[in-house]
Order: C-alpha cells, then structure tokens, then sequence
C-alpha cells in the first residue's frame, strides 16, 4: 500500500526540540503549568511572530493549546453560539465547519474554485454576510487546497468585518510552509485594520513536524484569550509540560530545519505534479502552500464507470493499492487530495500505480491515441 493520506509531515521532529523534551524530562519538569502554558513559550511564540510579521503581543494575548485543533475549538467556544452565522470556504478543512456547529452556530461556505487557483474572493465572501454573521474563518494556506490568500483581498475582508464588528480568525497552520516568494503578512494587514477583532491560530505540527506532542496556540485579544482560558482549563488544562519545552527548544533554536523541509516538499510538489500531468485527464492548479495535491479529476469519472471522487479514492485502495482522500472529505466532490508528505520513493511508486490504473481500467473514459502526449 502507498499512502497519500497522510495530513503530517514525514520528517522526525527537529533534535534540538526533542533535546529539550529529554531535559524536561530529567529535570523532573513534569507538573501542571499555568493553564495557558509557561510563560517562556507564550513569549517565544510572541517573539516568532514579531520578527515574522512585525506584529506585538503581550504573553497574556497568547493561550498554547492541544494543536491548532484545540486552538480553534476554544475560538469557536468563545466567539460563537446559536443563532450565529460564521463564514468560512470551500473546499476546506472539514474541522473549521464540524466546530462551528459544535459551538451551535452555522457555517455558512464560501466556494472558492479551481479555475482561478482556488482564490478567497472577497466579494463572495462580503456577500454571504448577514446581519447574524458573526466571524469570518479563514484557512491561508489551505487545506486541501495550497492556496494562499491574496493581502489585498483580505485587506478588503477586514475592511468590511471591521465596519461590521465581525471576528476574522485567521488558521495559519501552514503559514511556514509557503512555496513562492508571495506576500503573505496576513496577520499585520488584520491588525492594521481590526485589531479588536482579530484571531490568530497557529501550530507547532506542520512547521516542526511535531504532530504528536500536541501544540498550537491562540493569539488575540486579551478578553477572547481569556475566554478561551477559561473553556480550556475546563476542559484540558495546560498542554502537556514536557511538549511545551519542546516547543521552546524548537522555535528559540535553529530554524535551517523548516527551510530544508519546504525545500524537500516544493522538490516533492513539482516533481509529482509533472508525473501526475503527464495524463491530461488530472487537471491541477500548483499549491502555493501546505503539503497536499488537489487535482480536479472529474474526466475520470462517467455515469456508467466510476461515478464519484469517493469511488475512485475506494478503486484505487482496492485495485491500485493506493490510499488518496476523496474531495468529499473536504466539500468537494471531483477531487482528490494527494499529500506528498512520504518520501519522492513512494511518491514515484504511487504515481506510477494511479496512472497506469487510469491508463487501464475500462470504467474509466479512455483517451483516444492520439491526444497522450
Ligand atoms: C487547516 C488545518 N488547520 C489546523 C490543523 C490542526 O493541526 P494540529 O491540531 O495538529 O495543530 C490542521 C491539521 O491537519 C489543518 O489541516
């Protein structure tokens, strides 16, 4: 079996991370914290995002959590109830819209489209608000996608939750994997405009290949960190002691480490997206971000063959040996999500077995002759 299901990195966590955890360890540093985590890691993340974006927050503007999963559950807990609309995209990260409807709100999605590389469109975004829109979440880069949102159409979003007292919660779980030299200051262009209003999410998971220990944070006003304090000591208290060291050790110590990821997965991304668009029928927009393939592959689908992508993603499991998730997984039906996160061995392996079942299967629409390039 090859798997291209993966939503981690495959990379080891980062030595000195895991050298730090070992001398948690031993220096018996293995207690409750404080429930917003210690005081060193709230102030290294405000110090990561200070150099990153030249933005300030205080360590009490800054709550570590159980991921960014838990970071935008207590969001969602302290923003939103019933009778609330929240505003979020598609194809998406199911989480976002599955926690709006945990805090009794309703997700209202915004669908973002192939054609024009999957682009947050503000207008569409500003006309799915209604009086009861309460928040705006928004994924950059994204999941499944890779887009990035453009600055200056979140710049035109902000403007417009601002003038309507709206919460634009930005989930920046990929925020360092970012491929190309694009503008992504997205938390400075909120805090120019919103400040009061702004959300940050972010995780130690993706960046650090740190997955399992279980890190991420909220950064915002200190009333929401203080109401998402409140839900998480409720509900977690503070993230494991021994992941917190971790986490400093990583962030205060070298970051070569991040670069030579990305530097691997763009290899990854081009290399695969070439093999993968050998076959005219997997149409692709190339990620600017995260670690995942999203081609439309709707030409591969029939009425009397394979009718959906959740079928495809069940024959290429069974037949080709294969494991892809299905668009349904994120809200849209003709993709697939291809992770490239496994070594360019696999990914070689596993191209190969997709093309040469698409190549084959007489329930799949065939090319003729002449149009394989
Ligand atoms: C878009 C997005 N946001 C947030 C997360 C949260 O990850 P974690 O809880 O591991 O930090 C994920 C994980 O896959 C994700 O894809």
């Amino acid at each position: 079996m090859v798997d291209f299901g993966a939503g981690e990195p495959d990379f080891a966590t980062p030595e000195h991370a895991k050298a730090a955890a070992r001398e948690a360890i031993d220096a018996n540093f293995t207690k409750y914290t404080p429930n917003a985590g210690v005081e060193e890691l709230r102030t290294a993340l405000a110090a990561r995002y200070r150099a990153d974006y030249g933005v300030e927050y205080e360590p009490q503007q800054v709550i570590v959590s159980a991921g960014g999963k838990q970071a935008l559950y207590n969001t969602a807990m302290a923003l939103f109830g019933p009778g609330d609309e929240v505003v979020t995209h598609a194809p998406g990260w199911p989480t976002i819209v599955e926690q709006i409807k945990l805090a009794d709100a309703t997700p209202v999605t915004v669908r973002t489209h192939a054609e024009d590389g999957f682009r947050i469109d503000p207008a569409a975004v500003i006309s799915a608000l209604t009086p009861r829109t309460r928040g705006i979440i928004i994924n950059s880069p994204g999941n499944p996608t890779g887009a990035v949102i453009a600055e200056s159409d979140l710049a035109i979003i902000a403007d417009e939750a601002a003038s309507r007292g709206l919460w634009v919660i930005l989930d920046l779980c990929y925020e360092r994997l970012i491929y190309e030299d694009v503008p992504h200051n997205l938390p400075r262009v909120l805090q120019e405009r919103m400040p009061d209003r702004t959300v940050l999410t972010g995780s130690m998971s993706k960046a650090y290949a740190m997955t399992g220990w279980r890190c991420g944070w909220v950064m915002g006003p200190t009333s929401v960190i203080s109401a998402c304090g409140a839900i998480q000591s409720h509900a977690t208290s503070n993230v494991c002691s021994i992941t917190q060291r971790a986490a400093i050790g990583a962030l205060n110590g070298p970051q070569g480490c991040v670069g030579e990821m990305l530097d691997e997965y763009r290899s990854r991304r081009d290399q695969v997206s070439e093999w993968l668009q050998a076959d005219p029928r997997i149409r692709l927009v190339t990620p600017a971000g995260a670690f995942y393939l999203f081609p439309d592959i709707s030409d591969l689908l029939s009425v009397d063959g394979i009718v959906t992508s959740a079928e495809l993603a069940q024959a290429l499991l069974t037949e080709a040996h294969v494991a892809v998730t299905p668009g349904e997984a994120f809200d849209a039906p003709g993709f697939l999500r291809i992770s490239y996160a496994t070594s360019m061995e696999r990914l070689r392996e596993g191209t190969n077995r997709i093309l040469e079942f698409i190549r084959t299967s007489d329930r799949i629409p065939q090319l003729d002759a002449q149009s394989v390039s």
